[in-house]
This record gives structure tokens, C-alpha cells and sequence, in this order.
């Protein structure tokens, strides 16, 4: 499937895989690459510059020559950004072209990018912010609704009412995440305009992600149901796996803490990582997480799941064809693998 975003990043499929934390390392990163889509390193999950840059490394030799991307998420905090500019450096440096930006866009993140060869999506929640982002430069956005695993933002838009909105107004190619882990999800975001799809929450299980098999068994086993949006009252809510953690933080919300540091250990990313991603204790920490978990149905490699998913998705764009073209295909049930 080609389009303005497999042309514009070099990558064969419609597909990306957004940046997560603590997860997105060279292995992952580098299997989405061989498989036709395109992942980005989150720089913010390595303990410092040299692994950052030896992960890039990593991650170019097991592509194969695919592009892979740097995922800048810009922090609330002023002082936490500090290494922005550095971290677009060293990607660029390495073989990275593709950014992922989240949070501000201002028009020198997005010159930067382009003085080095490279290009940026920026990746947002709200239509106005997307317009805001191709103004300044970025070459493509991708929406995210608020279905979207991790920290989909204060719109509560769903994906599909924030594309239509989106696509109506939008000049540069647009990718369309939130919620999505099904093949007829893709053959719909493209129906519906969208050049790609960014997908977290669907590769969570995927044998290439370090995570502890525990936790994947556990995922495996969820309905879309167990989805939570957790601190809504700090006004920047994560949407997380329905866990202990989860319910004790609603608990204290109930009690009037509404600001992350009320929260302590219990709202940092560190005690995820340390708890359910390393020990498998799945009821350790804010784990990002979306509906889409109810597609995740087994352990398998990345390639194997990109292939089923595009599979069912050209399925159902031929369905499409039916409706539309009667008289030349016959209209059938659409069988999904
Ligand atoms: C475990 C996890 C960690 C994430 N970490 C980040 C991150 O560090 N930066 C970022 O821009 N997005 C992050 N995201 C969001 C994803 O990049 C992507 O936008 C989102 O997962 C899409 O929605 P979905 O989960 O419904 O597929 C994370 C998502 C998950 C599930």
C-alpha cells in the first residue's frame, strides 16, 4: 500500500509504531523496520547519551537499510527538555530520519530536524495543535483520540470523530492513531483519508518487546474493558491498565489528591518499568496501556502480526471495492484471519 506517508518516511507498509517508554529499545524499533512499518527510540528510556547512541547504532545494523525514528516527547517541565536538541542531533548523526515530536512545535524543533535530513511528524490530540504544527513546518501530524495507550492528552474526542474533523482541514499527510489494532481499523483510518496508522498498545505483546512474559500472558487475557484513564483529576490523565496501582490512585483521588507529586512512586513511570515490565507483577505501576489490548491475542514476532493485520486490512478494503463496484465483485461477508 503506498502513500503519502510510506513515500515521505520510505516505509512499505501504512503503519507506525509510536514511541513507548521504556520499551521502543533497538530490537523492537528494528523489527517494526524489517517488517515494512516504521518505530521510533524513546531517548527518555535510556540512562544516558552513549546508550542512547548505542541503541541508534543497534537499531540501524538490524534494519537492513529500513528507516527507524527518534521518538521527542517535550516534557511540561522547561529544565526536563534540556537535551531536545542533543537527542535530534545524535538521531540524525546515527541514521535516524524520521522524528516522532509530542508537545510544542515550534517552528526551530522542526528546522532543526530538516538541517540534518530529516523529517518529523508531530504527534497531537487536538485538530488545532495539527494545524498549529503544519504551520510551523512539520511535514505530516498524527492525531491520537483519546483511545490512545499512554498519555492521549485532555481531548476527550474519539479517533474516529477527531479524524473526519481533522482530515477536512488538514494540507500535510496525516496519521491516525488511538484504539486502533485490527486489520478493518486500518482499512477504515485509510477509507477514511489517513495516509497511516500509529499503533502502541497493539504491539505490547509482540516477542521483540522486553517486557516480562507475565505481563504479555496477562495482556493477552484483557477486553478492551480494562482500559482506565488514571490521575484525571491532575488534568493530564494516562490511560493505564486497570491494575491495583490504578485503583489505589483512584482511591486517593477520592480522598482530593489532584496534582502528580500527591501520587509519589505511584504516578512515576520508573516503578512500571521496575514492577510489571521487568518482575512481570502486573499490578505494579501505571502502565500504559489502551483498548486496543482486546486485539492482542497472542505472542507472536512483530512481522507476524503486521501480516495478519495487513491482510485483514486489504481484506476489507476489498470489501469496500464490493459496495461501491457491485456488478465487478461480488458482495460477500468479509472473513478476517
Ligand atoms: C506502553 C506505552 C508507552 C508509551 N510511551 C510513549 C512515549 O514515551 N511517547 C509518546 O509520544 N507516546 C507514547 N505512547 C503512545 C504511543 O506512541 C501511541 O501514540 C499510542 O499507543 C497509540 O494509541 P494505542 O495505544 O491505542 O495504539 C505510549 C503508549 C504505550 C502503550
Amino acid at each position: 500500500m503506498r502513500t503519502r506517508l510510506t513515500d515521505l518516511f520510505g516505509m512499505r507498509l501504512p503503519v507506525m509504531g509510536g514511541g513507548l517508554m521504556w520499551l521502543s529499545d533497538a530490537r523492537y524499533v528494528a523489527a517494526l523496520a524489517r517488517a515494512g512499518a516504521l518505530g521510533f527510540l524513546t531517548p527518555r528510556s535510556f540512562d544516558s547519551l552513549d546508550s542512547f547512541r548505542a541503541a541508534l547504532r543497534d537499531c540501524r545494523a538490524a534494519s537492513e537499510g529500513r528507516p527507524f525514528g527518534v521518538n521527542i516527547t517535550q516534557s511540561r517541565r522547561p529544565e526536563e527538555n534540556r537535551l531536545v536538541p542533543v537527542w535530534i542531533d545524535v538521531g540524525l548523526e546515527e541514521g535516524a530520519m524520521a522524528f516522532e515530536t509530542v508537545g510544542p512545535s515550534p517552528r526551530e524543533l522542526f528546522e532543526r530536524i530538516h538541517a540534518g535530513g530529516g523529517r518529523v511528524i508531530h504527534k497531537c490530540a487536538f485538530v488545532a495543535h495539527a494545524l498549529k504544527a503544519q504551520d510551523a513546518g512539520a511535514d505530516a501530524v498524527a492525531l491520537v483520540g483519546c483511545e490512545a495507550g499512554g498519555h492521549p492528552g485532555t481531548n476527550e474526542l474519539p479517533t474516529f470523530v477527531l479524524a473526519a474533523l481533522a482530515l477536512a482541514q488538514l494540507r500535510v499527510p496525516m496519521a491516525l492513531g488511538g484504539g486502533i489494532g485490527s486489520g478493518r481499523q486500518i482499512a477504515a483510518a485509510l477509507a477514511l483519508g489517513a495516509d497511516a496508522v500509529v499503533m502502541g498498545t497493539r504491539f505490547l505483546v509482540c516477542e521483540e518487546i522486553w517486557a516480562h512474559e507475565n505481563y504479555k500472558n496477562h495482556l493477552v487475557a484483557q477486553p478492551a474493558e480494562t482500559s482506565t484513564l488514571a490521575l484525571r483529576s491532575t488534568g493530564h490523565p494516562w490511560r493505564v491498565l486497570d491494575n491495583d496501582t490504578a485503583r489505589r490512585t483512584r482511591a486517593m483521588e477520592s480522598e482530593g489528591a489532584c496534582s502528580y507529586p500527591h501520587f509519589g512512586a505511584l504516578s512515576t513511570g520508573r516503578l512500571g518499568r521496575e514492577g510489571a515490565y521487568a518482575t512481570g507483577d502486573w499490578n505494579s505501576g501505571l502502565l500504559s496501556m489502551g483498548p486496543a489490548v482486546a486485539f492482542a491475542d497472542r505472542i507472536e514476532p512483530v512481522a507476524a502480526v503486521l501480516e495478519r493485520l495487513m491482510h485483514d486490512a486489504a481484506t476489507c478494503a476489498a470489501h469496500l471495492s464490493a459496495l461501491t463496484c457491485p456488478a465487478t465483485h461480488p458482495i460477500s461477508p468479509t472473513p478476517l484471519s
